[in-house]
């Protein structure tokens, strides 16, 4: 089994957590390092949103290294080589489709956190309509980990991240502007996973 030590280059921070990692994890991890292992407090939150699914996949009873793997790629998007619309998760994915991945990972990375609603707003739709919009458990689990996991890499309460996002991007952004509809998916996905997280494990 491969294992990932999750401390690279001058952002890292001190500590260090090495996770198993399935033949997925380790692809997707090495493209993120690739494209935004240099970005800053956008790597921490890459690398904290993956620490964060690789927890989650075991008590969801979900596939571990397909959800970590699209937690790793999730926002490639935003490096400089991937953008071709301006809108992270339609360029991930499109990043992905054009180097080979399978088409449910570059799914999951087109529609986490809610991007149907900034992509309709942007009238992207029919291009993000390209990809499965998978409704499951391990769907909402990435949405999850990226949601409590803040710029810095920090675990945040999803409430908290959300506001602070808004905050960030200013009344105008695009997340703004969908709030009415993308803030209540969120929180109906944090409700979702906590309220399995919550359940007795299964005997
Ligand atoms: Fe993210």
């Amino acid at each position: 089994m491969t294992v990932i030590s999750l401390v690279r280059g001058p952002h890292e921070r001190a500590s260090s957590v090495a996770l198993p990692a399935g033949p997925l994890t380790v692809a997707a991890r090495q493209v993120a390092a690739s494209l935004i292992g240099d970005m800053g407090n956008r790597w921490l939150h890459t690398r904290g949103v993956a620490a964060r699914a690789a927890e989650l996949a075991g008590p969801l009873g979900v596939d571990g290294d397909l959800l970590t793997a699209a937690a790793w790629l999730h926002d490639i998007g935003y490096a400089e080589p991937t953008v071709v619309t301006g809108f992270h998760p339609l360029d991930g994915a499109d990043h992905l489709t054009r180097h080979g991945w399978p088409v449910r990972v570059a799914g999951l990375v087109a529609y986490h956190s809610g991007a149907r609603f900034v992509a309709a707003a942007r009238g992207l739709s029919e291009l993000l309509a390209a990809y499965p919009d998978e409704r499951t458990v391990l769907a909402d689990a990435l949405t999850y980990a990226d949601q409590t996991v803040g710029p810095s890499g920090l675990r945040v309460d999803p409430a908290a991240r959300y506001a602070e996002v808004l905050h960030r991007h200013g009344p105008c952004s695009w997340n703004a502007l969908v709030d009415a509809d993308r803030g209540p998916y969120l929180r109906a996905v944090t409700g979702r996973i906590e309220h399995l997280l919550a359940l007795p494990a299964a005997a």
